[in-house]
């Protein structure tokens, strides 16, 4: 049966933050989800009744709420699991998706690592990573010797693949990029290139941090090595993100952080290591975001994540079709098919100008380089206004926006 249409009014009224107002008793218009997105109250209920009721330390201790503790924390990982298509014993729970790249980098890249680098070996980047997908593997290089490789962005916002056989070769040991664009709203094709990579041997990561929150993913289907997310983005609490791997390849890898929960046995010279995901988790976890997070997903799941990225097309469609009605609006990255990262340029007027004039509004968007630097440069300009939407987004919210970049138009002076 096709899952209902999602009503994004009635959703958002589980969003306690929705409810307030802005600049001055301005109704909050929020599109700025691909920074972080707002939490429903079941997820800040979960947190709440893991302090209140069940907080222990998970993994230690034989007493009940240590029990209870760690039930909780390893049930929120099977959820988790379930979400992407994979085996719990394939999640580790990081405090971030950024520290997930750092602990793939810096293991993969580490003496006992299944990689032996020899200088001059790959990694195969693309001209379109946000920063935490770009300076792990720049600080690997160091170590290594290895050199970066990238591939380019057309004009449109698309991978440029023209020359893909010659950037993926027998040098190429990573491949790490980026399933939806940040910036551009690009969706890549994770599967040929993954399995380009494979046909080289190379290991394959994937930041999903843009795609997990918006669209129903499995890992099986998508075929990479490693994948990571972030809670924050999702719905879930900050402070928790995943990576995801193929269990063998997790198993050849060398810790990230040391210290209690990941070892085995430990004597005062050396320690040998639990298998993972413990190996990746040293220290007392983050259960009660962990808790947070498998609320969020079952949120997610409960609305639908088929219907979510309908909604979202839809909402992204109409912001397209109107800002380009406006005079001297210039949208970056494709028409389609695409997330739902919307960045635009208005003639005459800095982003953080336009920026400036939504606020005002009561519209909340982000500017600047989103922490995409080299793509900002690609495109020849030093920021972008950048509107990003979610389940609780409603067509009010893009009618807002583009009236907002009216007014600033006029209020500039810039419209042609
Ligand atoms: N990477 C996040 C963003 O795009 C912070 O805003």
């Amino acid at each position: 049966m096709p899952e209902p249409k999602l009503n994004a009014e009635i959703l958002k009224k589980d969003f306690p933050l929705l409810e307030r107002t802005v600049r001055g008793g301005k109704r909050l218009v929020y599109l700025d989800s691909g920074a972080t997105s707002q939490k429903p109250r079941v997820v800040l209920d979960a947190e709440r009744d893991f302090y209140e009721n069940r907080n222990a330390a998970a993994h230690r201790g034989a007493h009940q709420l240590a029990e209870e503790a760690t039930e909780a924390f390893e049930g929120a990982r099977e959820v988790v699991a379930r979400f992407i298509g994979a085996n719990s014993r394939e999640v580790v729970f990081t405090k971030s998706a950024t520290e997930s790249i750092n602990l793939v980098a810096y293991s993969l890249s580490s003496a006992d690592s299944p990689i032996q680098w020899i200088p001059g070996d790959e990694v195969l980047l693309t001209e379109m990573e946000h920063h935490a997908n770009l300076i792990p593997w720049q600080e690997m290089a160091k170590r290594t010797g290895a050199i970066l490789r990238f591939i380019p962005v057309t004009d449109e916002g698309l991978l440029d693949l023209t020359n893909i056989d010659t950037l993926i070769g027998e040098r190429t040991r990573i491949l790490s990029f980026t399933h939806a664009s940040n910036v551009l709203g690009t969706t890549n094709p994770v599967r040929f290139l993954a399995d380009l990579a494979h046909s080289v041997g190379a290991v394959v990561v994937l930041d999903a941090c843009q795609s997990v929150p918006h669209e129903a993913i499995d890992v099986v289907a998508l075929g990479v090595d490693l994948m990571t997310f972030s809670g924050h983005k999702m719905l879930g609490p900050t402070g928790v993100g995943v990576l995801w791997g193929r269990f063998d390849l997790l198993e050849s890898m060398p810790p990230f952080l040391t210290g209690g929960s990941m070892i085995e046995i430990v004597t005062l010279e050396s320690a040998t290591y639990s298998l993972p995901p413990k190996r990746f988790e040293a220290g007392v976890p983050n259960m009660a975001q962990a808790v947070g997070l498998a609320a969020a997903v079952n949120y997610l799941t409960a609305v639908g994540m088929d219907a979510i990225a309908e909604h979202e097309l839809d909402l992204v469609t109409k912001a397209i079709s109107g800002l380009e009605a406006l005079p001297g609006v210039r949208i970056l990255g494709p028409a389609g098919p695409r997330g739902g990262a919307l960045s635009f340029l208005v003639d005459g007027i800095h982003p953080h100008d336009v920026g400036q004039v939504l606020d005002d509004d009561g519209v909340a968007v982000r500017v600047g380089h989103h922490c995409a630097w080299p793509l900002m440069r690609r495109f020849g300009v030093a920021a972008t206004t950048r509107a990003t939407f979610y389940l609780y987004n409603t067509e009010d919210d893009v009618r807002a926006l583009i009236a907002g970049v009216e007014r600033a138009q006029k209020f500039f002076g810039s419209a042609p």
